[in-house]
């Protein structure tokens, strides 16, 4: 079978179709890596449940693995968190834009996640592309934005968080970084806006309101409809997000009924910013300016 790959927006998400994921040859996974970084999000329907081993050997092609520090997990392979809501839970993983883990100094280069069960309707997960959000603002605020340095924090997100599955945090310190509020994606060479209202607490070279002011702009601008792509679960669907350039939301409108399935991380690097080499054409966005 041919992988083949059809694009769902102009801007971000792909979905791969003909691919086992449980044996692709070097070349298949060569086309799926290109795709990742021409799309951001790929979704691959109609696969078998995979085992942890299998979904870890796939990840693992694209390099170690990032370990969560706050999630629960299986008991038996650590890297795998088990995304799991019902009806007696009081949260749901991902309920609020995010990039993940963005508060570790070497955030998950990307995350893959295979939902094996499924609310009758609901639980969608929409993901955003922070290319375009940053490329789309005048020039002026991109060159200013490249100045920049935000604090990404986590304590106010997971102590106590997992409390209800058993995971018990007394005397554990959650991770907080320094990054660039602009960063550019080592495959890519293109720009990506990296703050987001989950983690980021502060703009370190602005005053409070000044922070908060900007950061709310920020926030409003990369949620904005055109940016996005909204996946609809089927079973056993799979998806990989890169989170250098994107963040996600997952939905929690289908309580009280049951969503479930496993996640990996794969382990990034630092943050980093360099003025972008990618020529102007591929700035999708940037000429019809859409504010
Ligand atoms: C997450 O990893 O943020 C959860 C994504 C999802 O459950 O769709």
């Amino acid at each position: 079978m041919t992988v083949h790959i059809e694009p769902m927006t102009p801007l971000i998400g792909a979905e791969i179709v003909g691919a086992d994921l449980t044996d692709l040859s070097d070349g298949e996974f060569a086309t799926i890596e290109q795709a990742w970084t021409d799309h951001s999000v790929l979704f691959f329907r109609d696969q078998p449940e995979l085992t942890p081993e299998q979904q870890i050997d796939f990840a693992k092609r694209f390099g170690e693995l990032h370990f969560h520090p706050a999630a629960p997990h299986l008991e038996t392979h650590p890297e795998v968190f088990v995304i799991h809501a019902h009806k007696d839970s009081k949260i749901a993983n991902g309920n609020g834009w995010h990039t993940d883990v963005s508060c570790d100094e070497e955030p998950p280069l990307g995350t893959m996640l295979q939902l094996h069960t499924l609310p009758s309707t609901g639980g969608d997960t929409l993901f955003a592309s922070m290319y375009d959000a940053f490329e789309t603002l005048s020039q002026t605020l991109r060159d200013f934005l490249t100045k920049l340095t935000a604090t990404h924090e986590s304590e106010h997100i997971y102590r106590g968080r997992y409390a209800e599955r058993g995971v018990i945090d007394t005397g554990k310190q959650y991770p907080s970084a320094i990054h660039p509020v602009v960063r550019t994606h080592p495959n890519s060479g293109r720009l990506a806006l990296y703050v987001n209202p989950s983690f980021t607490t502060r703009i370190n070279e602005l005053n409070d309101s000044e922070s908060s002011a900007l950061l709310h702009m920020l926030y409003a601008h990369q949620q904005r409809p055109e940016f996005q792509v909204r996946f609809r679960w089927t079973q056993n669907a799979i998806a990989l997000w890169d989170n250098r350039c994107t963040q996600h939301f997952a939905l929690w409108d289908y309580w009280p009924e049951e969503r479930k399935g496993h996640r990996v991380t794969i382990k990034g690097e630092r943050p980093y910013y360099v003025p972008s080499q990618v020529p102007a054409q591929h700035l999708k966005l940037s000429k019809q300016r859409i504010l």
